[in-house]
């Protein structure tokens, strides 16, 4: 981002809302259990889950946020990243990924994440444009981290299909920053009100995340 000539928004992302979300993300990897230390099904299910979550919904949200824009400025940004997921059809490369470490969702592995799942849809289904762009960003930075564990547990699994992990883990990184600018623009386009949580959509995402990692623990306090 160019330092000199930032909008109060873009001041606001950058001094205090991008590091609070950076640090929401080291929590929730420093959360993650020692891949050496599960067993296979504990590592099978945490693939099922995420790919039972992800395959199926990430170009949904990611449309989501398309739709509840309001600034043309940021309509590019999501048009770019949801180009990429349809061409180069990111949702095989998930399932191939999956399949190939023994990990295909079971029925199970989608109804444990069923409620959490559903909390979410009808979250998006506001089309707050401030909240869901900010809460895709969140997704995105986590997504990039957790490539290094998903691969690892694949890896574990005895699986040698990375090109998932390997694509994520790279493209990502300009996604997030892509979704913080356009995070910043809607914050000046459609102010939230006072008092409004701006972090509620992260914080339901959070907790998807969880039960995806650990099914019937109980969540890290918010
Ligand atoms: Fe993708």
């Amino acid at each position: 981002m160019n330092t000199t000539f930032l909008t109060p928004q873009e001041r606001e992302v950058e001094s205090s809302i991008q590091p609070k979300i950076a640090n929401m993300i080291e929590e929730l990897f420093a959360s993650l259990p020692d891949p050496k230390k599960l067993t296979s099904s504990e590592r099978r299910g945490i693939i099922a889950r995420y790919t039972a979550v992800l395959e199926g919904n990430f170009i949904y949200w990611m449309t989501a946020a398309l739709l509840s824009v309001q600034s043309d400025e940021s309509r590019p940004i999501l048009l770019d990243n949801l180009n990429e997921e349809i061409r180069d059809c990111h949702p095989a490369m998930l399932r191939r990924f999956a399949i190939a470490a023994n990990a295909f969702p079971t029925d199970s592995d989608a109804l444990a994440v069923h409620d959490d799942l559903t909390r979410m849809r009808l979250f998006l289904g506001r089309m707050s444009s401030v909240h869901t762009v900010l809460t895709m960003a969140f997704f995105e930075g986590f997504i990039q981290r957790f490539m290094v564990y998903l691969a690892e547990l694949a890896a574990a699994q005895g699986s040698v299909e990375m090109e998932y992990t390997d694509v994520h883990g790279v493209c990502d990184i300009a996604h997030s920053e892509g979704l913080f600018r356009a995070f910043a623009v809607e914050m000046e386009h459609s102010p939230i009100e006072p008092g409004t949580d701006l972090f509620e959509g992260v914080d339901l995402l959070r907790t998807l995340i969880q039960t995806i990692v650990h099914p019937q623990a109980d969540k890290i306090a918010a």
